[in-house]
């Protein structure tokens, strides 16, 4: 068979990776097919993603790279530094998407400057093409940006400000949580449930949506051989299911 180009994505991480594993589960199934996840990388060691990533089946490289170690190391740099450096970790691999899911940092300039091509990432080298980075987070477009949401969130429903609440994967732009979306998905909350029976819905709207965004993003910019397209477009269509 021909050596049809895989999509690369690279994951960042910094907690449980149930996200990751949503899109480690989902590779080569049609809902992200010819993809590879080339690299995760977490800014916390302890990180359980890492262990999903490890485990998983071909394994998948890791990385970690903490911000207080960085500085400590380095006491003349700054977070921009260390989101540069995160940002060429991350450019080597060559990925055609980066996905940030449950990356609890704000990225900050520094990175971004990297991936889009305005600072170089190796010398002088810079990347040629924008590489897109997209972001998971746990509300609605606008609604609780930052930390919190979903505990934020439960409580506007609480006192009656909100009907439901949502998730969204989102475009990473220099403001937070602020990027264009990418696909949103509204997430119910029942009247006198506990926020832990919220919490697991949204995770699991969050599971999904990660793997749509994520084939959405690449389809875009890095879209399947047209043969390869259609049988999956089959395989999603099959009137008979
Ligand atoms: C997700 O809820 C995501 O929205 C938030 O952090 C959580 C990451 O969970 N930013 P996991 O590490 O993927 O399990």
């Amino acid at each position: 068979m021909a050596d049809i180009h895989e999509r690369r994505i690279v994951v960042l991480i910094s907690g449980s990776g149930s996200n990751l594993q949503a899109l480690i589960d989902a590779l080569n199934t049609p809902a992200l097919s010819q993809t590879r996840i080339v690299l995760v990388l977490s800014n916390r060691k302890a990180a359980y993603g890492l262990t999903r990533a490890q485990q998983a089946n071909p394994s998948i490289p890791t990385a970690y790279l903490g911000l207080q170690p960085y500085l400590k190391a380095n006491p003349d740099r700054t977070r921009y530094d260390y989101d540069v450096e995160v940002a060429k970790i991350v450019v080597k691999e060559k990925p055609d998407l980066i996905v940030l899911a449950g990356w609890m940092h704000i990225m900050s300039e520094g990175f971004l400057d990297v991936v889009c091509g305005e600072k170089p990432f190796d010398g002088e080298e810079k990347v040629q093409k924008p590489i897109p980075v997209i972001n998971l987070h746990p509300a609605l477009p606008g609604a609780f940006d930052g930390a919190h949401a979903i505990e934020r969130a439960y409580e506007a429903f609480q006192k009656g400000e909100i009907a439901h609440s949502g998730a969204m994967v989102h475009r990473v732009a220099k403001e937070v949580d602020r990027g264009e979306p990418v696909v949103v998905q509204q997430v119910e909350i029942k009247e006198g449930e506990p926020i832990e029976a919220f919490e697991e819905r949204l995770h699991k709207t969050e599971w999904e949506i990660i793997v749509k965004g994520a084939a959405k993003m690449l389809d875009e910019v890095a879209p399947i051989q047209s043969s390869r397209r259609l049988m999956d477009f089959f395989s999603r269509h099959t009137p008979f299911k």
